[in-house]
């Protein structure tokens, strides 16, 4: 068996082994049609969304469009006063997979008992997960850190495989690391000998040298990959493609095409304004592939309104 051209499965489903992570403000609904120009069949996580929130509202603020397919719909809550309704809409809205955040370290999210806090009470997490197992008939994975203040994530995987989550991804730094310092891989490689559901990898991949090393020393089913994919909405495609011992290269037109249907995708989701805000998160990336000077850059990113921005980018369009 080729392990690189081999897909994992999760349940029934089968997928390509990269994945998009998710990433709050982000990975929005936008991003992920502009991913799937590249890669239609690949999964890709939503950012989290709380239970309370999908109780009160539509699913368009929970960042989803109903029908969306190769979505892990990632939820998150601090006990168990909304799961029961939540996961009635959200099985209700079409979605098949359902993955539980566990490992937020943002201060807003923790303060209220979410996110990586339930690290560090392992009843109340027990209670979480066993409530949203009971309730869900579709695949659910959980996303964790390595722990809290404390390195608890190997205790914490065997309990979740008993409690029947299906498949797990592990972002291993603890809550204080946030998102910088070296992932500690070798926790990665220890929960992946003790459980026997797909464990996935989050964090530090970037590219497939990284990705070929980090299988070796872990023997991982998958991985997730953030921050990298920003401006590179190609990336998972061009990892499958490498990884398989192809060569993938994307020249200034694929780079300047992907940006203005992102740009584009973005103003028919959020409206203009808020399409602009948001698309503007991933300007910076594409702009230096691109070689726009910080000066040309500042000049797009300071761009009032939408009309502004094509007319700053029509000036630009011809030296590119
Ligand atoms: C801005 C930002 C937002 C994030 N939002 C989420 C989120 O909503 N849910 C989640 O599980 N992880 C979230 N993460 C964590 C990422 O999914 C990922 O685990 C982490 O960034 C490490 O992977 P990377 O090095 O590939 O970016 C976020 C990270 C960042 C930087």
């Amino acid at each position: 068996m080729n392990y690189w051209n081999t897909p994992f499965s999760i349940r029934s489903y089968s997928f390509s082994r990269f994945v998009g992570s998710p990433l709050d403000g982000v990975t929005n609904r936008p991003f992920r049609q502009t991913v799937r120009l590249f890669s239609p069949r690949a999964l890709m996580y939503t950012e989290i969304c709380h239970c309370d929130t999908i109780v009160h509202c539509d699913p368009k603020s929970w960042g989803l469009q109903v029908g969306e397919e190769q979505i892990n719909f990632q939820m998150s809550s601090p006990d168990t006063q909304y799961i029961e309704q939540a996961c009635e809409r959200v099985c209700a809205a079409g979605v098949r997979m359902v993955d539980i955040n566990i490992g937020c370290p943002a201060k807003s999210v923790i303060h209220k008992g979410a996110g990586s806090a339930l690290m560090a009470d392992v009843p109340r997490l027990k209670e979480v997960i066993t409530l949203f197992r009971a309730c869900l008939p579709i695949p659910l994975t959980v996303k964790m850190r390595a722990g809290f203040k404390d390195h608890n994530a190997c205790d914490i995987a065997c309990m979740l495989e008993d409690l029947g989550v299906d498949a797990l991804c592990i972002h291993p730094r603890l809550q204080a690391q946030g998102f910088s310092g070296d992932p500690d891989y070798t926790i990665v490689a220890d929960i992946k000998q003790r459980v026997g559901i797909p464990v996935l990898v989050s964090g530090g991949i970037t590219n497939s040298a990284i990705a070929r090393s980090v299988y070796e020393t872990t023997g991982v089913d998958g991985f997730l990959i953030g921050r990298a994919l920003m401006g590179r909405p190609w990336l998972l495609h061009q990892l499958e493609v490498e990884t398989q011992g192809g060569a993938y290269d994307v020249d200034r037109r694929g780079i300047h095409d992907a940006m203005l249907k992102h740009l584009e995708f973005s103003c028919a989701w959020f409206g203009p304004s808020r399409g602009l805000a948001y698309f503007k998160k991933h300007l910076k990336e594409y702009a230096a592939q691109l070689g726009l000077s910080k000066d040309e850059n500042i000049g797009l990113l300071s761009s009032s309104c939408i009309d502004q921005f094509y007319e700053r980018w029509r000036m630009l369009e011809p030296v590119l």
